[in-house]
């Protein structure tokens, strides 16, 4: 599918609606807005499936939700979403449809593009998946020495790692807590070795997860793994059929490693990297939680993905939460969106979500090739609270930058905390009263009212104004994690829509990764770099002077 030439998004009468509501806008603040309105966080509530989305915190009227969702309609995002369910080559610059929401279909569904159905493999996969899961955690699968599977290591990058380790974490309470699973990325050596210093070879297990099967970071830990293991077992190399599985889309490179491609877990080429943790990217996570609990948290991505494709725009969450993510880049200069989950468990949440929207929305070519001349994706960064009350909060209350956030709270504490549990209302006052605290801030007035001394008045006072989305789940289970993920996919695909670029694509990691390959030899053996800048030349020398080359 060639992109449609599409009227430039700056030159649509809706765009400039917005931007002449953005200075009518003005500095109308939130304590304003709540003030006129008593019944407004009811009505700017969504519920979607176990999450409760709060949007009233946000610099918004309902001039501005109209007006928001009048550039959605100009700009096609509903016949784009379309599209993508509909299995369309919507992948424009690598002409590939996009259709990670068909991981998640039930079997009886029917999603096809180039005229086939895809569902039936995706459940022929799921199953294979669940089959070899279940042998592992029952001690079925055993090692080449005939001992039980104990470790699970897990070898990718990017959206082969981030994924499974991210809903690895989330889901600990429900993982397999009598085996180890670890994660390993970096092409920093200290990586493999610090994830395998204490485990036994013949307990361990690699899934080698690789869409491609080409990526150099994962292709060399792999071969180090590799060589680990035979090492550990004695050179055995009918040891790897029973200690190596992968994940690809690529059959003909899993099987140039020496992995049987009968150990070889398949997807497909329309299941983007940053979108594939449902797919069998997820194995390693499916070892963990089970199948069941797999299928769980795909049915509650299923969920959204039906709220998505079918709720009209005003109480859409993913359109809600892209298009507010389009006033604040574009009419804000908001340059960054904080994403804080206040649940020990979402350690990862927040990187797992970098990629998704960085890599997809970090893009200033339009479509169809043109420049863009508006701002495109955010940055996207954040840790859990309330560590992160400790050390950053204080530019998002005070600081001269402003940072939309979305505050992500769990209500009920997971089993099996004991007394713990009791903390859980403190953590969740904490997220409650950092919404309140940036939305309403606490005035001048207010703060010599408590006797401050006029001189520290400035330094204590909070502008507030600063808005932020609050989502409320009800537990941390496997279905919400699915819910929270889809709604983030579909909020990333909304902005791309608006902003006319292709989500799907990552050309922006391809030079990088050329020029590596290229210096390798130049740090390693001082070979000669045609055509290297004189900063990057006194570099490497410095490097290998220190390496005592
Ligand atoms: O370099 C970026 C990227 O292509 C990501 O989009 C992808 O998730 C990651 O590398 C890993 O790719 P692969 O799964 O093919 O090893």
């Amino acid at each position: 599918m060639n992109a449609a030439r599409r009227t430039r998004l700056d030159q649509l009468p809706e765009w400039h609606a917005l931007a002449k509501h953005r200075e009518e806008f003005g500095g109308t603040h939130l304590r304003e807005l709540f003030a006129m309105d008593v019944r407004r966080a009811e009505r700017y509530g969504v519920q979607v499936g176990d999450l409760h989305l709060d949007f009233s915190k946000h610099l918004v009227t309902d001039d501005t939700l109209r007006l928001l969702g009048e550039l959605a309609v100009a700009t096609g995002v509903e016949s784009l979403r379309d599209a993508m369910f509909d299995g369309e080559r919507i992948n424009v610059t690598e002409d590939r449809a996009v259709l990670h929401t068909a991981l998640r279909t039930p079997v009886s569904a029917v999603v096809a593009t180039d005229g086939e159905n895809v569902v039936p493999k995706v459940h022929s996969v799921l199953t294979k998946m669940g089959l070899f899961a279940a042998k592992v955690r029952d001690g079925l699968w055993r090692g080449h020495t005939g001992k039980r599977i104990r470790n699970v290591v897990n070898i990718g990058i990017g959206g082969s790692d981030l994924g499974p380790k991210m809903a690895f974490e989330a889901l600990r309470p429900y993982t397999r807590r009598d085996m180890n699973f670890r994660f390993v990325s970096n092409v920093d050596g200290a990586d493999l070795h610090e994830a395998v210093r204490d485990l036994d070879p013949s307990e361990t297990l690699f899934v080698v997860a690789s869409k491609t099967f080409t990526t150099i970071e994962t292709i060399t830990n792999a071969t180090a793994a590799r060589s680990w293991l035979l090492a550990g077992l004695g050179g055995a190399e009918e040891a790897v059929a029973r200690h190596f599985v992968a994940v690809s889309t690529n059959a003909v490179k899993v099987s140039e490693f020496g992995i049987d491609t009968e150990n070889m877990f398949e997807f497909w080429d329309w299941v983007g990297g940053r979108y594939s943790y449902d797919s069998a990217i997820g194995l390693s996570l499916m070892v963990a939680v089970g199948a069941d609990h797999f299928n769980e948290m795909l049915a509650g991505f299923h969920l959204v993905d039906e709220h998505f494709r079918t709720a009209p725009i005003e109480s859409n969450a993913p359109m809600l939460m892209g298009l507010l993510g389009v006033w604040y880049g574009n009419f804000f200069d908001a340059q960054s969106h904080a994403v804080l989950p206040y649940s020990h468990y979402f350690s990862q949440f927040t990187a797992y979500l970098q990629q998704l929207d960085m890599e997809s929305n970090g893009k200033s070519a339009q479509r169809d090739g043109g420049p863009v001349n508006w701002q495109t994706g955010p940055v996207v960064w954040g840790t859990p609270g309330t560590n992160g009350q400790h050390a950053y909060y204080q530019l998002l209350h005070q600081g001269t930058k402003m940072i939309p956030a979305d505050l992500v709270g769990i209500a009920r504490p997971v089993d099996g905390l004991g007394e713990l549990a009791d903390q859980h209302d403190l953590l969740m006052a904490n997220l409650f009263a950092q919404g309140q605290a940036l939305a309403f801030g606490k005035t001048e007035e207010e703060v010599r009212a408590e006797g401050v001394p006029e001189e520290q008045v400035p330094h204590r006072t909070f502008p507030g104004n600063r808005p932020t989305t609050t989502i409320l789940a009800s537990e941390l289970s496997p279905a919400v994690l699915g819910q929270l993920v889809a709604l983030y996919e579909h909020k990333v695909f909304v902005q791309g829509a608006v902003w006319d670029i292709d989500s799907f694509d990552q050309w922006g990691v391809e030079l990088g990764k050329v020029l590596a390959k290229r210096l390798e030899p130049a740090l390693t053996d001082g070979a000669a770099v045609d055509g290297l800048d004189a900063s990057t030349r006194s570099l490497v020398g410095r490097y290998r002077e220190l390496r005592g080359r």
